[in-house]
């Protein structure tokens, strides 16, 4: 099984299961047509995303990596009518595509939009005591990922999910000479997690409209 596939069954899921979504397409248009880089969840993830705020009972999320919003505003769908996504952004042109996408699909009153590097806007909720939150999806630059780890713990409560993209990398997370930072991150997620007695974890390898990869996904005892 190749690729196309992995790109087709996706497309099978989403027209099985997904009703029609004008707005969510409209999102996608407007990242690619303002030269963001393709690396949205896909669909079927976003889907999951939202149903894992469900299944939490998630009232405060919290993202680090927003890019055009896409996989903010499946999470923000997931949440009841007071439920608010924190989401942390570098890049300020990214972060305008991302408010104009929060208007278009509506989300608008239930995010928060944090410009910065995200280790200063998580050290700055903090210190402004706006934890914890219920679900943090950590999906920025890799390197990071054992800070954001940290810091995510920090910011956590007994309970709290947390969920990190693109462990896998098509299976080079099995390669340790250290050469691809995205590799060296993705493995540095995984001696957290494993090292962390308050995290409780598994990772899950995908195939699907992005390739081989995965997430790992853990709890807070
Ligand atoms: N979660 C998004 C994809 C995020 S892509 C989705 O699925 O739709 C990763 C994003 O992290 C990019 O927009 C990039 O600009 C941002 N990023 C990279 N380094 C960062 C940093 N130090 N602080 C905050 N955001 C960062
Ligand atoms: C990359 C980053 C992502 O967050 C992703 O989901 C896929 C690829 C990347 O930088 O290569
Ligand atoms: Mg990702």
């Amino acid at each position: 099984m190749s690729a196309r596939t992995w790109t087709a069954v996706d497309d099978y899921i989403v027209s099985s299961l997904f009703d029609a979504d004008p707005a969510l397409d409209a999102v996608l248009a407007a990242n690619r047509e303002q030269g963001l880089p393709a690396i949205d969840v896909s669909a079927a993830q976003g889907k999951l995303l939202s149903l894992l705020v469900r299944i939490r009972g998630a009232r405060k999320v919290l993202e680090i990596g927003t890019l055009g919003g896409y996989s903010t505003i499946w999470m923000a769908r997931g949440l009841p009518a007071d439920g608010r996504v924190v989401t942390l952004e570098l890049e300020p042109h990214h972060a305008k595509v991302a408010r104009s996408n929060f208007e278009r699909t509506g989300v608008s009153d239930k995010v928060d939009l944090r410009l910065g590097p995200a280790l200063q806007s998580l050290a700055a909720l903090v210190s402004e005591n706006a934890g914890p939150f219920d679900l943090i999806f950590i999906d920025a630059d890799k390197p990071n990922n054992p800070n954001y780890l940290s810091w995510a713990m920090r910011l956590s409560r007994s309970g709290t999910v947390i969920v990190c993209d693109n462990v896998i990398r098509g299976g080079a997370v099995l390669k340790d000479d250290g050469r691809d930072e995205n590799v060296v991150g993705a493995r540095a997620a995984f001696s957290f997690i494993g090292g962390e007695k308050r995290l409780d974890g598994t990772a899950i390898q995908t195939v699907g409209a992005k390739g081989y990869d995965g997430f790992a996904i853990a709890i807070v005892d």
